[in-house]
């Protein structure tokens, strides 16, 4: 199946954006002890630049959730593959994630890690994208809102393919027997 792609944000956009949220985390989180979540696999690439935009250290680990197939349509349910190592208790957290759609993985995970009684949790996010929301979970930082599309590249994958293209891009699926493009 041939799948086309239209560019939705340049690797220019992206380095920027993701400087002025390590400014801004820099500002707010300035003399603290935080720790960084990141949701695998999604967000190592993101991750990875962002701590690097940051002006002091900052201790990092990740969760592996499951909640997709290997498709763009949500199950609904989420579990965790694995769990976060590091103590929170009485800590700082920031959720990093890649890109929330339904709300389900960062609604479930935000409880999850609650439970861990963490000093304050808060949730960076690179993509809101709004179309599919069943849950509203407040996001403290965003890179970028888009309405509707399934992103690839940056981290994002489709069933695992163009997590390495620099660049954000929307899939453009072929139109299915009896359906109209929008
Ligand atoms: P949610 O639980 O529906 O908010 O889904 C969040 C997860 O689904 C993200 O962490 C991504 O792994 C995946 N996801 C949602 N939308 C996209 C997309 O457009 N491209 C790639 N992955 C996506
Ligand atoms: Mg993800």
């Amino acid at each position: 199946m041939e799948i086309n792609r239209r560019l939705v944000v340049s690797r220019e956009d992206i380095a920027r954006r993701v400087k002025e949220l390590g400014a801004q985390l820099s500002r707010d989180y300035a003399g603290r002890d935080l720790v960084m979540i990141g949701i695998l696999k999604g967000v190592f690439i993101f991750l990875a630049d962002l701590v690097r935009a940051l002006n002091f250290p900052v201790q990092v680990d990740f969760v592996r959730l499951a909640s997709y197939g290997s498709g763009a349509e949500t199950s609904g349910e989420v579990r965790i593959t694995k769990d976060v190592d590091l103590t929170l208790k009485g800590r700082d957290v920031v959720i990093v994630e890649d890109i929330m759609d339904s709300g389900l993985t960062l609604d479930f995970l935000r409880q999850h890690l609650n439970r861990r009684q963490p000093r304050s949790l808060k949730i960076c996010c690179l993509i809101d994208k709004k179309e599919r929301r069943q849950v509203e979970v407040p996001l403290d930082y965003v890179g970028f809102t888009v309405e509707h599309g399934f992103l690839v590249g940056y981290g994002l994958d489709f069933s695992e393919n163009f997590r390495t293209l620099p660049e954000i891009y929307a899939l453009e699926f072929p139109a299915k027997e009896g359906e109209h493009k929008k």
